[in-house]
Parts: structure tokens; sequence; C-alpha cells
């Protein structure tokens, strides 16, 4: 693991933040608040966020922090202490992340398509028009596309991870950064610059309750976890990245922070223009985000390169998430078998995962007949991969925390010696940590379950 190569304080945020913010809060994050009708849905989610969420993220930086190993190798320090199967956790965390990966690299591969489709834009003798004309119908109608698109995407990131230009990655993500942030609060302002700003306004900060259902404490649960690349110990390796006079309830504190200010940007860039649509289903749909973009770059001056740098910048954001996800398995790679290069280890987690991108990708197409619960398998694979399974993993990654460490190494890691407040802090935390956000999410999951089978 590369450790003590970066400089500055600054860039371990970056990267931190970098790894949160993604397709997670641009792409997944509006449909998810459309699905479940927005304003209170938002409410709840901020909440699960700064407990759930946030107490989680600390105790993963923490874990990383103590221990040198990724998250295969302390579940099974643990379990041989203990002489309980608690190495199962580690197994489903990297499970999970190798599925994560795949059905982020379809989504990728979406971007991927939009941003070719904006660059062929440039060339075309009536820009206007085509832009308009940008849409999903090419990728819904073929799988092997979407694979392919997928495939680039993948394979770039394996090349980054096995060449190690990572860092030299990350540092050119990261200036592209302030780019990003700019284009962004533009492309807020214009949208919301729309008719429709008031009734988005209403849907998303009027919180109706009775739009909940038995579901949404899970969605929101779920899209925690994801959102803030939780349950699978990527954190982890980002803690280790820390100096030890680093406060690390402050660093996830203020991570979490930013990436809601960016989930809620999001929200206000893409509703003004799904608004202008009459169709309500829409909103629920995971193509939200590429349908609703191409209408405001034609509203906009020179939108077609609006268009290519969005797409572009979105693009960098889901290539750096990539690779910290790829980064992870391999690094569990080689703590398991030591006897593979890193080189091999990169090569295995690409074309496994490639394989399992076929599922994802031809979800549409070659696999439209496999409905369960009247849903498609992209559908499925996210709703069970997020909103089951990686809540799960955070179950484990909980217990792992505390049965890894006793009391003195959490409050000693805990603990800023500077901050008066961080004795009683420690104690709000291990609370939360212990009793509430097992006790959510075990009530989320059942809830869903009821809501299931009812
Ligand atoms: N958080 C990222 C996003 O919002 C996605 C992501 C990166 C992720 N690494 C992860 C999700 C690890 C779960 C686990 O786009």
């Amino acid at each position: 693991m590369r450790r003590g190569s970066w400089a500055s304080r600054f860039s371990f945020y970056l990267l931190a933040v970098g790894s949160a913010c993604g397709l997670g809060n641009i792409w997944r994050f509006p449909h998810v608040v459309g699905e479940n009708g927005g304003g209170a849905f938002l409410l709840l989610y901020i909440f699960l966020a700064f407990t759930v969420g946030l107490s989680i993220l600390v105790a993963e930086l923490i874990m990383g922090r103590s221990g040198e190993h990724g998250i295969l190798k302390i579940s099974r320090l643990v379990s041989v202490q203990q002489k309980k199967p608690f190495y199962w956790f580690g197994r489903l965390s990297l499970l999970i992340s190798v599925v994560i990966l795949a059905y982020y690299s379809v989504i990728s591969g979406w971007v991927l398509h939009y941003l070719t489709q904006f660059l062929v834009g440039l060339f075309n003798e009536d820009r206007l028009t085509y832009i308009s004309s940008i849409d999903m119908t090419a990728l819904k109608n073929s799988g092997s596309l979407q694979f392919a698109l997928a495939s680039v995407h993948l394979l770039l990131c394996g090349l980054v991870v096995a060449r190690g230009v990572v860092e030299r990655f990350e540092k050119i993500f990261t200036r592209m950064l302030p780019i990003l942030v700019i284009l962004f609060i533009i492309l807020v302002m214009r949208s919301f610059s729309l008719d429709t700003t008031s009734d988005v306004l209403r849907f998303l900060f009027y919180p109706d309750f009775s739009k909940l259902n038995l579901s949404s404490l899970g969605r929101a649960i779920g899209h925690v976890f994801f959102t803030l690349s939780l349950g699978m110990g990527i954190m982890v390796t980002y803690g280790s990245y820390f100096k030890d006079n680093e406060h690390l309830p402050s660093v996830g504190f203020r991570v979490t922070v930013i990436d809601t200010i960016v989930s809620i940007m999001a929200l206000l860039l893409i509703f003004p223009i799904a608004f202008l649509s009459e169709s309500n289903h829409y909103f629920t749909d995971p193509a939200l985000l590429f349908g609703s973009l191409p209408r405001l770059f034609v509203k906009i001056p020179y939108g077609e390169f609006f268009g290519l740098l969005f797409f572009l910048c979105l693009w960098l954001a889901a290539v750096n998430a990539s690779i910290g996800l790829m980064e992870a398995l391999v690094a569990n790679l080689k703590d398991k078998y030591s006897k593979v290069s890193r080189n091999q280890a990169t090569l295995l987690a690409t074309i496994g995962v490639l394989f399992i991108t076929i599922i994802p990708a031809y979800s549409g197409t070659l696999f439209s007949k496999l409905k369960v619960f009247n849903q498609s398998v992209i559908e499925n694979l996210d709703s069970v991969l997020i909103n089951y399974l990686l809540p799960i993993a955070g179950l484990g990654l909980i217990i792992i925390f505390f049965k890894s460490l006793n009391d003195t190494d959490r409050r000693g890691k805990f603990i800023d010696a500077k901050g008066k407040n961080s004795q009683a802090m420690y104690h709000h935390w291990v609370w939360v940590l212990k009793w509430f956000s097992p006790a959510l999410i075990i009530l989320a999951i059942a809830l869903q379950l009821i809501n299931l089978i009812k």
C-alpha cells in the first residue's frame, strides 16, 4: 500500500472525498429521491448519513490507522483470535466489491457513451439538433454496446492500477476538481433559472411523510453506504494515509458534509429539468440523469462544450471511484495469495469483474425476460447489493471493529488531546455505532423484506 508519499494533508482529503463523490451522488441519488417521493426521503437520508453513515465512516478510518491490513486480513485475524468464523464478513465485503465494480463499470460505460456523443456532436453541422437527439436508445437496444463500453472503462482502470500510476491519475483528477466544482455551480444556476424551480423546491424541501413506504428506510441506508463508499473497507485504506496528528472524526465529518452538499446540488441540477417533462414515472427511472441533462445543454450557449466537459468530469470521477475499488480488491488478493504479483492480481481482478459485467450489461436485452419481483436484472442487482448486502457488510464491519480494537485503542484513536468535547463525543459515537446503527440497519432490512412479501 502506498503511504506517506503524499505530502500535503489537503490531498488526503481530496482522496477520501474523491472516493465518496461519484456516480452515486450525481446519477443514483436523484432517481432514488424521485422514487421515494422527495422531501421526506431527503430528510431521512440526511439524518441517516450523519448518524449511521458517519459513525461507520469514522470506524473504518480508525481501523485503517490501527492496522496495516485490508479488511479481508483483519477479519481473518479476528476469526483466529476469537475462534469464530468472522472471516465470512471479509469475504462478503470482497464479493460485494467485485459485483459493485462490475455494476459501476456499466454505468460508467453509459457516461462514456454520452461523452462520445457530445464529442461527435461538436463536429456535426447542426449541433443543436444533434444534442437534442442524444438519448439512451442505442444503449438500451444493445447489450453489446454496454458491455464494450464497460470493458473499455474497466481495462483503463486496470491499466492505471497495474502500471502503478494511480497516484499520478489521482493528482490529475484532484487538480481537475476545481473545474468540476465551477462547472457544476454554473449548471445548477442555469437549471435553477428554469420555470419549474418553485415546484422543485416544494418537491425537495417540503417533507410529505405520507410518501414514505416500508422500503424507504432501507433505500436511504443503502444509499448512505453506497455514496460514502462504506461496508467494503475502502475507507480503511484511506484512513491509513492520514497522519497521526489528524483528527479522524473531523475528517469523517467533513467528508460526509461535502458528500451531502454534492448530492443536494445534484438534485438541484437534475430536478428542474426533469420537471419540464410531463411524465412522473420518469423521475424514478435510473436514466433520469441521462435523459434530462441534454435538454439543459440545448438551452445554454456553447452547450455542447458544457456537455462534453460535464460528462468528461463525471467519467473521471467514475474512474477515480473504480480505481479505489480495484485497488482494494488487488490489495486483498495480494494479502490472501502472497505469491501473486501486483500485475497478476490486477489482471485477475479485471478479468473476474469483466465476466460479471456481462450480467448488468445485457440486462435489458439478452436477460430482459428474467424478471424477478417485476424488476429487471440490473434493478435487482442494484437493490440486492446496495439495499441489503452493503448494510449487512456494514454490520459485519461494526462487529469486526469492536472485536479487533479494545476500548483503550478506540479511545486513543478517537480523542483529540486538544479538543475539549471529544471525550463526550466519544461516548456518543460508541453508542451510535454499537446500538443505534445496527438497530436501524436490522430494522431497515426487516421492513424491506416485509414490503417484498406483502
Ligand atoms: N461512493 C462512490 C459514489 O458515490 C461509489 C463507490 C466508490 C463505492 N467506492 C465504493 C460504493 C465502495 C461502495 C463501496 O459514486
